[in-house]
């Protein structure tokens, strides 16, 4: 814990490129006696690209898990920031103060338009009163047309997001949750189902969106990983098993071995 607080004296606001913004230390996440996060220690930099990767069961789900407040683990300290203790927090105190998370299967609102989603989305946290009569700022609105840039939903703005195909579900819901402007995004699977111009796309969004947030992915997709990849977390039975450069990852004999089944 001391490395942490002396390393990390800023608040976010005033983060650099490069200040750790969540340090997970030696987390242990228990089902019935078998230990699905196994004293695992990670840590995430501001304004980081970060892909973790790993088989079936690894934990990496789990990990997302502890970090939206969703499982306490039975051992581990789980800090955001300079100093924010994650595991005394409920999930929407997480979630309110800058931790966004986005499931594998899409959840917008298909009979509302891209447009109405994101407002939806940006003034969740507000009250239902506010929601329903106080018209959108001009900021407010500026924001929301940036991320509609962003996702590639421009053309279809005005939209229903009913019709829209299941990439374009999937950037919607990133948009969802970039409009809440989230300091830390964590993503599970999002190029699942889609087609191979949209993984492309997926990988064009998350890049961008590390310019301004951290973001983390989880992803089966090894030609996808490669393809935005900075640095590779690999997980395997709750713990890490190698970290580094994609290239380092894939020459590392251990992944090899347990992970790609060689
Ligand atoms: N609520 C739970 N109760 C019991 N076991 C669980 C629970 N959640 C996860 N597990 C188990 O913990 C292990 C890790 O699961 P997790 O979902 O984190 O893996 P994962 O790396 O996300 O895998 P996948 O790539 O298949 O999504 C698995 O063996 C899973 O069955
Ligand atoms: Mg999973």
């Amino acid at each position: 814990m001391h490395l942490l607080e002396k390393e990390n004296s800023k608040n976010i606001d005033e983060f650099r490129k490069g200040d750790r913004i969540l340090y997970i230390d030696g987390v242990t996440v228990s089902f019935d006696g078998f230990k699905a996060l196994n004293n695992l220690s990670l840590v995430i930099n501001y304004k980081e690209l970060r892909c973790i990767i790993g088989a079936n069961g690894a934990g990496k789900s789990t990990m997302m898990d502890v970090v939206t407040g969703k499982t306490k683990p039975d051992e581990g300290k789980v800090i955001f920031g300079k100093d924010i203790d994650l595991i005394q927090m409920d999930e929407s105190s997480i979630a309110e103060i800058g931790i966004g998370r986005k499931f594998q299967k899409p959840t917008v609102f298909e009979e509302h338009t891209v447009f109405e989603n994101l407002e939806l989305a940006m003034k969740a946290d507000k009250s239902f009163y506010k929601t329903l009569f106080v018209k959108m700022s001009s900021k407010e609105r500026d924001e929301i047309e940036k991320t509609i840039e962003l996702i590639g939903l421009k053309d279809l703005y005005n939209k229903k997001a009913g019709i829209l195909s299941h990439g374009q579900k999937q950037w919607l819901e990133i948009g969802m949750l970039i409009v809440q402007s989230p300091k830390l995004l964590l993503v599970d699977e999002p190029v699942a189902g889609m087609t191979p111009a949209e993984v492309d796309k997926t990988g064009e969004i998350l890049t961008d969106l590390s310019k301004e947030h951290s973001v983390v992915v989880v992803e089966h997709d090894m030609e996808f990983i490669r393809s935005i990849a900075n640095k590779v977390t690999v997980l395997h039975e709750g713990s890490v098993l190698a970290e580094g450069p994609m290239k380092s990852i894939q020459e590392n004999e251990k992944v090899r071995k347990v992970y790609l089944g060689e």
